[in-house]
């Protein structure tokens, strides 16, 4: 660890995942020592591998369930200064066919974890939540007062519920934890040098991932779920923002709750400008210069027509806000892609 010992020391549950690994490296450039705490459940040991030729150093990683009291003792031999909480499943169909998995892992974990992080009496808890809590919703874009929607799915209520457990141990603590809650709107992406990106165990569900799996010949054509939503294009709207503007967020959430010791709030994160479906496809093939197999195809059960964020609350008081563009995005997306296709990730 060397000259890395007293940077404040940061767990981040589900590190190795693709959220996680991208915020292990904002954390470094910003002068914290990242620890990592991932079973692997839904990540591979080479994110390690990746993140050590981006940062030329090594990171701490303990391969445990975070959930597990017991297991997590040994880290707090040295001082936490904060937590960041991505560690949950995350598929929203495997979630309505298993939703003990979900009930079980999303929030037996957080709470579990909460309590570990009070009984070691760490000051700063950021947790990863998502725009599902905000259903079908008709205020767009969408702030962070519109109401929480009955969840669409189990794995949309353990993002609620975990919500809602957050604030209680927050008003239960007494200004000892802090704690920000991060609504994410859908993260797409990979970092630039394509060391680490998404890893999708088997067929992917979300968009970004089926689409370059489509363009590099692993898939069959992208099928665009609907066409005659009421939008211009007839195709469902939605804000995706890049991995590493949204990695950079939380270094920003936790730099607030510094400032604001004990504090809680909640915030968006997202672009703040919503994209179709076609309009994703066109700003791919403008930017890699490669045609997008696609056909049209039915809608999807449970996809809501258009969200995005309202994300000036976070750039108001987080100072933060996306620098990269879609077609950034996409690029970054499909350099990730060729390198998996390489097998030299
Ligand atoms: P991911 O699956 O890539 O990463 C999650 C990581 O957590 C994985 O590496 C997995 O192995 C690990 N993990 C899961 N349960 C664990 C446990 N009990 N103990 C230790 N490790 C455990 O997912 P991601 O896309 O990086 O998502 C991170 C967080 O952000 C999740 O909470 C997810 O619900 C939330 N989120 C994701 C999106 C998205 O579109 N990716 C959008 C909104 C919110
Ligand atoms: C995006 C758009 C699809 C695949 C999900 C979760 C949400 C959050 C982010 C965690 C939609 C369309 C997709 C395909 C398509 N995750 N699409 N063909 O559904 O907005 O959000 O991830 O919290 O909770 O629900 O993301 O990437 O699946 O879909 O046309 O093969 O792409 O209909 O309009 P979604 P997505």
């Amino acid at each position: 660890m060397g000259e890395f010992e007293n940077h404040p020391r940061i767990l981040v549950t589900g590190g190795a995942g693709f959220i996680g690994s991208h915020t292990v490296i904002a954390l470094v450039e910003a002068g914290y020592e990242p620890v990592i705490v991932d079973d692997l459940r839904n990540s591979r040991a080479k994110v390690l591998s990746g993140l050590e030729r981006i940062l030329g150093r090594t990171v701490e990683f303990h391969n445990i369930d975070c959930g597990d009291g017991a297991a997590m003792s040994s880290i707090f031999d040295r001082p936490v200064h904060g937590a960041i909480h991505f560690a949950a499943d995350k598929a929203v169909g495997e979630s309505v066919a298993d939703p003990e998995k979900y009930f079980s892992n999303n929030i037996g974990a957080t709470s579990n974890l909460t309590r570990i992080l009070k009984d070691h009496k760490v000051p700063h808890l950021v947790f990863s939540s998502s725009c599902t809590v905000y259903g079908d919703t008709e205020i767009l874009p969408v702030n962070e007062g519109a109401p929480i929607q009955p969840a669409a799915s189990p794995y949309g209520y353990t993002k609620q519920a975990c919500e809602q457990l957050l604030q209680y141990s927050h008003a239960a603590s007494e200004g000892q934890l802090g704690i920000t809650l991060l609504r994410y709107f859908n993260p797409i992406g990979a970092h630039p040098s394509a060391e680490i990106g998404e890893l999708p165990l088997g067929t992917p569900a979300n968009l970004v991932p089926f689409l370059t799996q489509s363009v590099a010949g692993i898939r069959p054509a992208l099928t665009v779920f609907g066409e005659d939503y009421p939008t211009p294009d007839g195709t469902c709207i939605r804000d995706y923002l890049h991995v590493c503007d949204l990695a950079e967020a939380h270094v920003a959430a936790l730099q607030w709750l510094e400032a604001h010791p004990g504090a809680m709030d909640i915030f968006n994160l997202g672009t703040g400008e919503g994209s179709s479906v076609k309009e994703v496809i066109t700003a791919f093939e403008a930017a890699t210069g490669r045609s997008v197999p696609h056909r049209m195809g039915a809608r999807r059960a449970g996809d809501v027509t258009a969200i995005y964020a309202d994300a000036s609350k976070a750039e108001r008081m987080l100072g933060w806000r996306t620098r990269r563009s879609l077609q950034e995005c996409l690029a970054d997306a499909w350099r990730w892609q060729e390198k998996l296709a390489r097998g030299n990730q």
